[in-house]
C-alpha cells in the first residue's frame, strides 16, 4: 500500500471516530438534524472519496466490514431523522462500533506489530 493510500485510510478512520463522537454529542441534546447529517457523511456516499487503487488492495472480508459499517451509519441517519429517539441512536451506534473493534482486532498495516 502506498503512503497516500495508507494516509487516505487513516484519515477516514479519524473521521469515523470524530463522527461517532459527533453523533453522541448531537443526540445527547436531541439535535437530530445534526446527528443525521453527521451519520450520513460516514455512510455509503463517502465511499466515493476512497481512492480506487486503495479499494483494490483491501481484502474482501475487510471491504465487507467497511461497507457494513457505512450501511450502519446510513441506518443511523435514516432512523435519527425519522424516529428522533436518542436511546435508539445510541444503541445503533454502539452496535456499529463493534465493527470498529472487529476490524481493528483482525487487520493491521503489514509493518505494524499485531
Ligand atoms: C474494515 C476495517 C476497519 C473498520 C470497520 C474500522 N477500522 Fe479503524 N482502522 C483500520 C485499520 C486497518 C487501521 C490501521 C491500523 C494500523 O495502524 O495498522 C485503523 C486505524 C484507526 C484509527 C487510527 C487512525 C490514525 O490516524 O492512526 C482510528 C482512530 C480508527 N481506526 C477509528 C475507527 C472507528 C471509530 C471505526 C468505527 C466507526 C473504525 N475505525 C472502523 C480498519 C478499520
Amino acid at each position: 500500500m502506498s503512503k497516500d493510500e495508507r494516509n487516505a485510510l487513516l484519515l477516514e478512520m479519524r473521521t469515523w471516530l470524530q463522527n461517532s463522537q459527533g453523533i453522541l454529542a448531537a443526540v445527547s441534546i436531541n439535535d437530530f438534524a445534526t446527528a443525521t447529517k453527521i451519520a450520513k457523511s460516514s455512510g455509503m456516499t463517502a465511499e466515493a472519496d476512497v481512492p480506487g487503487t486503495l479499494f483494490r488492495k483491501i481484502p474482501l472480508e475487510m471491504k465487507k466490514l467497511g461497507f457494513d459499517t457505512r450501511q450502519k451509519f446510513d441506518e443511523i441517519a435514516i432512523d435519527a431523522e425519522r424516529l428522533k429517539d436518542s436511546q435508539h441512536t445510541i444503541k445503533q451506534l454502539s452496535t456499529a462500533m463493534n465493527n470498529c473493534i472487529a476490524c481493528h482486532a483482525t487487520y493491521r498495516f503489514a509493518d505494524t506489530e499485531k
